[in-house]
């Protein structure tokens, strides 16, 4: 869709529908204040017969007013207007994308972005409405046989600013919104594709695509490379699969290549059977989801390329299946990583560390500024913190601290949580240099603590996405988290020094 800044009032618009807040109790906003004299009362006239109270959620679609050109207006509820904050805002928001959805308007303007948003300005709204609008008419139907071709009116959406000087800064928040709201469908796609289609091959293809499009340097290494390399802990994992593996590595340079660039690292575990160590058969299904670490990184570097963002950003996502098989990692078997650390597999389920690790030591030789590894790593991270926030571990608090207002900005939220040494006797082993578990206790620490010893030479974050990534249940779905996260911190990397945009 189509998205626009524009300032002016409601009465001179010809729009195919004005959209308009009303706050609990029977409590019109400017804007529909506004309307309601022009039109000699007619909004407040539905109020008093009870039509429409505020409540959040509620919505009602009026037509012909008069002395409006537009051909029908919108009044959502927004709930009590001082409690009208960054939530309400996108849940409002959300709403009036799946009412517009099914009314015949093709073109809308929507004022709801000048209601006040404690804390957040203009920028923040627009971009808002635009990410929030797209994630919510995304639908994944590209495998139904017969697609749900109820057409999609909604072609362009009007963002009302108050202010003549808004439209400056509204436009750019447009760019940047867009460039997220695209990789975030990126990623919901990638995640939502199943495993016998979207495998590591299929991953690498669509990085290749991206990178042709966006002119990136774009490097698949293969089996035979990630042996001479030595990548003994990510290929261990492998084995179990008929898919061959894959290294995706994708480099967006938008500032001088001696700059030390941001390294993203993802999971790209297209499908996580758990191998010999094999998981139990509810929602195993759910386990297509294991790459959406590396989907949310290919989404992040196409939208910084997307926005030429004067940045470096390199990209890796190692990609494999792990499945059980005569020659698939065994409960015991040592493995030896690029690092040269050796690894006593006690449980092949916990591979996504396996994969990481050598991506890790690869990472190094980029001289990275900072490293982020996105992964949906452990389960406990899901028992932890649910689905509302990713899980965020750091070897530096500075990164932490970015990481995090980054999140807060781009309501695409972390937690951080401790990466103490006491947890990392957890992982000792009596055969190699550690295990890849920790046992029952801190289940997400212990992961990262395994994947710290592999970020000791440079700045690092880890973000556990297991309950954040996608959605279980009637809404089952990838949610294409946490792309805004990683492009809001990308955002401010490049601009350091401005303060528009932090938390
Ligand atoms: N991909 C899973 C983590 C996961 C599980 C994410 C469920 C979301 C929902 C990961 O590879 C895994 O299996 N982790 C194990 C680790 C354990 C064996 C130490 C887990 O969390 O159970
Ligand atoms: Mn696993
Ligand atoms: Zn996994």
């Amino acid at each position: 869709m189509e998205f626009i800044v524009k300032s002016g009032t409601p009465e001179k618009q010809r729009s195919g529908c004005i959209v308009v807040g009303v706050f609990e109790t029977r409590k019109l906003s400017s804007v529909a204040h506004q309307i309601d004299e022009v039109s000699g009362g007619a909004l407040s006239l539905h109020l008093r017969r009870g039509d429409i109270e505020g409540k959040p959620g509620q919505t009602l679609l009026l037509h012909n007013i008069a002395n409006l050109p537009s051909e029908r207006l919108l009044l959502v509820g927004c709930g009590k207007e001082k409690e009208f904050n960054e939530t309400r805002y996108r849940e409002t928001t959300a709403k009036v994308a799946s009412v517009l959805r099914d009314t015949g308007a093709t073109e809308v303007t929507s004022y709801v972005t000048e209601l006040d948003v404690k804390g957040r300005d203009i920028s923040w709204k627009i971009r808002q409405a635009v990410e929030v609008t797209e994630a919510t008419l995304y639908r994944f139907d590209q495998l139904k046989s017969k697609p749900n071709n109820s057409r999609r009116a909604l072609r362009r959406m009007v963002l009302a600013v108050p202010k003549r000087s808004d439209l400056g800064p509204g436009e750019l928040a447009i760019k940047q919104g867009r460039a997220i709201a695209d990789g975030m469908k990126l990623a919901r796609d990638l995640g939502n594709l199943p495993g016998n289609i979207c495998t590591p091959t299929y991953l690498a293809e669509q990085a290749i695509e991206i990178g042709k499009e966006y002119g990136l340097k774009t490097t698949v290494l293969e089996k035979e490379e990630m042996q001479k390399l030595g990548m003994g802990a990510l290929l261990s994992v492998a084995r179990g699969s008929r898919q061959p593996p894959k290294l995706i590595v994708l480099e967006y340079h938008g500032e001088k290549e001696s700059e030390p660039p941001v390294v993203l690292v993802g999971k790209g575990l297209t499908f996580d059977a758990g191998g010999i160590s094999i998981k139990p058969a509810a929602n195993m299904d759910e386990m297509k989801y294991d790459m959406c670490g590396g989907a949310s990184v290919l989404g992040a570097v196409k939208a910084a390329a997307q926005m030429k963002l004067p940045l470096n950003v390199i990209g890796i996502v190692p990609s494999s299946e792990n499945l059980p098989d005569g020659d698939a990692n065994k409960p015991g078997d040592i493995v030896t990583s690029m690092s040269g650390q050796t690894v006593e597999v006690l449980n092949t389920d916990a591979e996504g560390r396996l994969i990481l690790c050598d991506s890790l030591t690869y990472a190094e030789r980029f001289k990275p500024a900072a490293v982020i590894d996105i992964a949906t790593l452990t389960g406990a991270c899901v028992i932890a913190l649910g689905a509302h926030a990713s899980g965020l571990l750091a070897n530096n608090d500075q990164l932490a601290r970015e990481i995090l207002s980054a999140g807060k900005y781009a309501h695409d939220r972390a937690w951080q949580l401790p990466l103490w040494d006491e947890y990392q006797k957890q992982l000792e082993s009596n055969f190699a240099d550690m295990a890849n578990i920790g046992g029952r206790e801190a289940g997400t620490i212990t992961a990262a603590c395994f994947l710290a010893r592999y970020a000791k030479n440079f700045k690092w974050a880890h973000l556990d996405i297991a309950g954040t990534a996608w959605k279980t249940g009637r809404e089952k779905g990838a949610t294409g988290r946490p792309v805004a996260l990683l492009v809001q911190f990308l955002i401010n990397r490049a601009h350091k020094g401005g303060a528009d945009t932090a938390a």
